[in-house]
């Protein structure tokens, strides 16, 4: 997931591409991740903002996943397939 998000997640926001923004965060929202409860919901949040152009408001769905979540991730499921 390290290399998706760097990829595909890092290269939307770079190019500013709200449509790609969007396409990446409802790939997310699709994959709710088990005891992960806000995943999905963060996600979408974020691919509905990225959909309306508010590429500002995507990033805050960026932030509230890395913060309740990243380390967590690490710890927990790095070496799962995503
Ligand atoms: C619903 C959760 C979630 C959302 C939303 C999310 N991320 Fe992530 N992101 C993660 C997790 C979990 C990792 C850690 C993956 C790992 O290290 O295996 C990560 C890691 C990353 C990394 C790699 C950091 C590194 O070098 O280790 C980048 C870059 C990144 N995200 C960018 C973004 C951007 C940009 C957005 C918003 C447009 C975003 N992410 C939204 C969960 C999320």
């Amino acid at each position: 997931m390290q290399g998706w998000m760097k990829g595909v997640m890092g290269r939307a926001l770079a190019a500013g591409d709200p449509d790609k923004l969007a396409q990446a965060l409802t790939t997310v929202a699709s994959k709710p991740v088990a005891g992960f409860s806000q995943w999905a919901a963060i996600s979408a949040e974020g691919a509905a903002k990225a959909k309306g152009g508010d590429i500002d408001g995507a990033k805050e769905s960026c932030k509230k996943c890395h913060a309740l979540y990243q380390k967590k991730y690490q710890e927990t499921m790095r070496d799962k397939p995503w």
